[in-house]
């Protein structure tokens, strides 16, 4: 027979299956109760992501049944780190802001934005994107949205929402999607300002913004209105991508915007045969990582579809989810999520966001 006792010693030893650190001794075991040979666990987790969950019940479930526990009910509570929001911060229900961004242009900064940002939907997390590209928006196209926002109360503009996504673009105020946009850089703040404050994006876990290309003043202008969470940096792997690369990893350095990671697009083809070629050559996306001092996310495969699902508004992740580019857009979105976590774990000392604190979700038992 088991005893609160012999179930809280196993328990001790579990570690939390992000930070790899006792579950009980940094908050995220915060109950264990023993009614005869059922145990009752209440656990806080730093992100909905059914990977992450899977193993900490797998880690729990093992400890209860070296105690004697025959019977595990476990209760969790969701609450994704939020980066610090001072009193000016326009958005301060986003708890996460990340830029998608490259010095080089057609690199695939959209087409890695709008796939990312399901991906990040699909773990489960509360997401919007934010077009920033104000001369050439790509997000109606390529997420098949259009029509006019609306504002309810004649202050806030509701974002416009498809596959889950809260999303906003100057190309959905525009009459005539062929329209030339002739603002200067001034206005251009500007509306990159509106499309934050005068937003009303709700609570998000993460609000991902798809930069134009260049070194440019989308990246100044965040960094100067908000604390952005970090940077995912698009490369391709040739050589002549990767000049312009490094300058912009260098204004982030310059700015201390964090990079969080790097994703190295039309990194291969495979033919019908299965033959890999490597198009644009190899190790773009390891030079600029090492340049960058962060992790290569992923490496994404040439593929006619991405382009295609991209014409069409409908993202390869969510028309195909099983696909191979899919499973890599997927397995970016949990590195990125993974470096996220630790990154605000280690800057806070390990301790978790004090309950209470900001918009939290309880997750209903899958
Ligand atoms: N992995 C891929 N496989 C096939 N086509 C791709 C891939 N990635 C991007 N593309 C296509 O390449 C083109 C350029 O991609 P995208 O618009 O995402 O680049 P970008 O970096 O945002 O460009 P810009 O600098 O103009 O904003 C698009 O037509 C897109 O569908
Ligand atoms: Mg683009």
């Amino acid at each position: 027979m088991p005893s609160q006792t012999s179930l809280d010693a196993a328990l001790d030893s579990v570690l939390d299956p992000v930070f790899e650190k006792p579950m009980r001794a940094i908050g995220s075991l915060l109950e264990s109760h023993l009614d005869g040979t059922k145990a009752s666990l209440r656990i806080k987790l730093p992100s909905p992501s059914p990977t992450i969950e899977a193993k900490a019940r797998r880690r729990l479930e093992e400890a209860c049944r070296s105690a004697g526990v025959t019977e595990i009910a476990i209760a969790i509570d969701v609450e994704v780190p939020t980066r610090e929001v001072m009193g000016d911060d326009p958005i301060p229900g986003v708890r996460n802001v990340i830029l998608v961004m490259s010095g080089k242009g057609g690199v695939g900064k959209s087409t890695t934005a709008v796939n990312l940002t399901l991906a990040l939907a699909k773990l489960g997390h509360r997401v919007g994107l934010l077009d920033a590209d104000i001369y050439g928006p790509s997000i109606p196209t390529m997420m098949g949205v259009s029509g006019q926002p609306i504002s309810k109360d004649g202050k806030m503009i509701s974002p416009l929402e498809r596959f889950g996504v809260k999303m906003m673009s100057i190309g959905f105020l525009l009459e005539d999607d062929k329209q030339a946009i002739v603002w200067r850089g001034p206005m251009l703040h500007g509306a990159l300002q509106q499309f934050l404050k005068d937003v009303d994006w709700g609570p998000l876990d993460f609000l991902v913004l798809d930069l134009p290309p260049g070194t440019g003043d989308v990246a100044l202008t965040m960094a100067q209105k908000l604390k952005v969470t970090g940077v995912v940096m698009v490369t391709t792997p040739q050589e002549v991508a990767l000049q312009d690369v490094y300058k912009s990893v260098s204004m982030c350095h310059k700015l201390a915007l964090p990079i969080l990671g790097v994703v190295e697009n039309m990194s291969f083809f495979v033919d019908p045969a299965g033959n890999r070629h490597e198009l644009f050559g190899k190790g773009g996306g390891d030079k600029v990582a090492a340049f960058a001092q962060a992790p290569l996310l992923g490496q994404i495969p040439i593929v006619q579809a991405v382009r295609e699902q991209g014409d069409k508004g409908l993202p390869i992740v969510q028309a195909d989810p099983t696909s191979e580019a899919s499973e890599v857009f997927l397995s970016v979105a949990e590195a990125l999520v993974e470096k996220v976590l630790k990154d605000h774990f280690e800057r806070t000392g390990g301790t978790m966001v004090p309950a209470g604190k900001g918009p939290t979700r309880l997750k209903i038992m899958r």
